[in-house]
């Protein structure tokens, strides 16, 4: 039988990740000790009254029917948490929307939103569902480029120089993933101004809201005035909480855009077990000290490895933010030819067991770089290091 495929699946591309998988697989196989840095998926447990509340709401026989739009007390406890840490101020019955991570929002947006004839501002390089969603939908899509001499943020001038009159959506990610970089408030306003002018949708997607190092403080893109008119923000609890695995995520901000998202999930999905919505409670109620404590630990893993990669003679710059370093791939002097970001992860996972993302999984502009995730203990970041280390002096003698 000839299994059809439509034209919008045809157009999802599953291309290095599976390959990546795979060269995992093989190197697992052959009784390589693997160090996975690859996916972003972090390794700590829940705090453990999230892991309690789960457990003790199992054993309520009551809580196993569909929960439909999610209950008010999550998105009160979303709310409230928003006004706490982000000092922004919003209704939890109309202007927040309970997701199946938020991934689930990221995916059905330019769905709920677009026609074929919209067009939607998409970051290259970007997390990939972004763009896949633009291809679910049946948009198009305009690549958005995020440059290293623009501090990764989109020049928003030269795009008011373009013909914006199909764009109906711009997604973002501060602090990013790949690019770990942070959004100041100059742009912000920029951007909310830029938004209204030309009557586009802003999609923020800030899943990594928490781990934000040195000292510095997250920014919400619903704290800029006027935000509300032409945005929404995603927020999901897998990194905050390390709860990647309960899927359970929220948007807030316009509350039309919140209602089209809602109606169109209504159809989709039946809403989340409720012990998990009652866990997610208790992790957004939980103290500021689980959050201090959580962001230590990211920062001394990015301490680890940045140090041991500086040893090794790759200056790789220190990640402000998020679970990832965002390394240039190091341009060996008298190289024959420099290292293509698939050639340098497979050449790396193969001879170390070094698992690290090619920059070019996440677009065009990503090819020169490797995305690297602090999601192992300090020891196993150490240890990733010093073979990167011998990788590299291997390398340099071979040239
Ligand atoms: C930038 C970004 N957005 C969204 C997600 C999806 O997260 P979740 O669906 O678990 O909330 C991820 C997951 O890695 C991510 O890196």
């Amino acid at each position: 039988m000839n299994v059809p495929v439509s034209r919008r699946v045809h157009q999802l591309t599953t291309g290095i990740f599976s390959e990546l998988a795979e060269k995992k697989r093989a190197a697992k196989a052959l009784g390589q000790d693997v160090i996975d840095l690859s996916i972003g998926s972090p390794d700590l447990p829940p705090p453990a009254e999230v892991q309690k509340a789960l457990v003790e709401n199992v054993k309520d026989g009551s809580q196993f029917g569909y929960t439909l739009r999610g209950l008010p007390e999550f998105h009160e406890a979303a709310a409230d948490f928003y006004y706490r840490r982000y000092g922004v101020q919003v209704m939890a019955e109309t202007e927040v929307l309970q997701l199946m991570g938020s991934q689930d929002g990221l995916a059905h947006l330019a769905t709920a939103l677009l026609n074929p004839e919209d067009a939607v501002l998409v970051p290259n390089p970007g997390y990939p569902i972004y763009e896949a969603s633009v291809h679910i939908s049946g948009a198009q899509l305009i690549p958005m480029p995020l440059q290293k001499e623009n501090g990764f943020l989109p020049d928003l001038k030269s795009l008011a120089e373009q013909d914006l009159s199909r764009v109906k959506l711009m997604i973002l990610n501060y602090p990013g993933n790949p690019v770990t970089a942070l959004a100041n408030r100059e742009f912000f306003v920029e951007l909310v101004a830029f938004a209204r002018r030309h009557n586009i949708v802003v999609a923020h997607d800030f899943a990594y809201s928490e781990l934000v190092f040195d000292g510095k403080r997250p920014l919400s893109l619903l704290s800029i005035p006027g935000a509300k008119e032409v945005a929404v923000e995603f927020n999901s609890l897998s990194k905050t909480f390390n709860m990647a695995g309960c899927r359970i995520g929220y948007v807030m901000g316009n509350q039309h855009i919140i209602g089209l998202l809602g109606r169109l999930k209504s159809h989709i999905d039946y809403g989340i077990f409720e012990p998990i919505q009652r866990a997610g409670i208790a992790a957004l109620r939980s103290s500021h000290t689980v959050l201090d404590r959580l962001v230590q630990q990211y920062e001394q893993r990015r301490n680890t490895l940045i140090g041991g990669l500086h040893e090794a003679g790759w200056p790789v710059p220190r990640s402000e933010a998020t679970m990832f370093v965002w390394a240039p791939i190091p341009n060996l002097v008298g190289r024959q030819a420099p290292w293509t970001s698939r050639e340098f992860s497979f050449d790396l996972l193969e001879t170390t067991g070094v698992a690290v993302t090619p920059g070019n999984a996440f677009g065009s502009l990503g090819e020169g770089y490797v995305r690297i995730a602090l999601v192992q203990p300090e020891q196993r970041l150490a240890e990733a290091a010093a073979r990167i280390n011998l990788f590299l002096d291997r390398a340099r003698a071979a040239k």
